[in-house]
């Protein structure tokens, strides 16, 4: 079986998804898989890529072959070639996009699979779509009857004052662009000023920008992970504990600094929280149309409540990632993680 991996992309998590894409490479049950790594540049150029001994390459080189896939081609790849004819590469049997965030995890890649009559390994078009637009998330998640963070949706162009957005959802508040990943774009505002910078940054990233009330919770996370048979996987729960040094859980905390926060798996919590939580991750995930795979994320608060902060369905692979470590510590051991989530995709 031939699985073609996407890594890099144009988003903002680029880097991100090398170091996703090395860790699922190297987990892949090469036995069973051909891996075809393919690299999309930030510049959205599609890159032929070899593996060396069975690994990704680092540094990953920016300079092979490039390469398209063509629309109801059934899978087959084409290598261009400056001055000479396209050279059709083997059939892939499945695309297993290992991108994050734009242009990759929300649905684009997923309709191009679709469109090439490839199957694909994770989350389909819809709930690829509705995960990542963290607007459109929380009505979904709203309706299904979860509890979510209040928040205010601002559009590019639309006013919110300071003083109506503290009035309305207390302080510190939270400014997130509605389509990022690994906290890009993200922060903390306590006073006009940093708001109105706050704000700025968010609409670099996106022209929907949510401005979100501060939740004093525990950031627990669950992966969930749908089989080839239909059976849903509910993993124990994780838990992120942020370095005080950084405010919140931002990018530097979580790739940069090595003591920018600690992941503990299973997260130090009682049965009937945990098989609540449970509960919730799955709800979650079919209230936005998931399938597959995905990461839930919640704030748990001293009450017991749990709020969900948002679903991530191509969850982080890196070493520091909990999707892949909530899963082992639920019996799901790395390669046969990837072996599943490709079967579910070919199924
Ligand atoms: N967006 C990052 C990769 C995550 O959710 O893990
Ligand atoms: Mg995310």
């Amino acid at each position: 079986v031939r699985v073609a991996i996407l890594l890099g992309g144009k988003s903002a998590e680029h880097e991100v998804s090398l170091m996703s894409a090395t860790n699922v490479v190297k987990a892949i049950d090469k036995a069973r898989y051909d891996v075809v790594p393919i690299l999309i540049t930030k510049a959205g150029e599609w890159r032929e890529l070899e593996l060396q001994n069975g690994i990704l390459p680092d540094p990953i080189p920016q300079d092979g072959a490039e390469l398209c896939l063509l629309p109801g081609g059934g899978g087959r790849l084409l290598r261009l070639q400056d001055g000479a004819a396209p050279q059709t590469l083997q059939k892939i049997d499945v695309l297993f996009p290992v991108l994050h965030g734009l242009d990759g995890e929300d649905g684009s890649v997923q309709g191009l699979a679709q469109v090439a009559g490839i199957p694909l390994a994770g989350c389909g078009i819809v709930g690829s779509a509705n995960a990542l637009d963290k607007d459109i998330a929380k009505r979904l998640l709203r309706e299904a009857g979860l509890g979510v963070a209040r928040s205010i949706t601002v559009r590019r162009g639309e006013a919110l004052g300071f003083e109506q957005a503290s009035a309305a959802l207390g302080l510190p508040l939270f400014v997130k662009p509605a389509r990022q990943g690994s906290s890009v774009g993200v922060s903390k505002a306590t006073d006009a000023e940093s708001f109105q910078a706050a704000l700025a940054e968010a609409f670099r990233h996106d022209r929907v920008v949510l401005v979100e009330e501060f939740i004093a919770a525990r950031e627990i996370e669950l992966s969930v992970l749908e089989q080839a048979d239909g059976e849903t996987i509910v993993s124990l729960p994780g838990e992120i504990v942020a370095a005080a040094s950084h405010g919140f859980y931002t990018y530097e905390a979580k790739y940069l600094d090595e003591d920018g926060a600690r992941v503990e798996v299973p997260a130090d919590l009682p049965e009937e929280t945990i098989a609540s939580l449970q509960d919730l991750a799955k709800r979650a995930f079919y209230a936005l149309g998931c399938d597959g795979m995905a990461r839930v994320d919640f704030f748990l608060r001293p009450d017991g409540s749990a709020l969900v902060n948002e679903i991530n369905t191509i969850p982080g692979f890196t070493d520091i990632s909990m999707f892949p470590k909530a899963l082992a510590a639920s019996g799901v051991a790395y390669p046969d993680l990837i072996d599943r989530v490709i079967r579910h995709g070919m199924a």
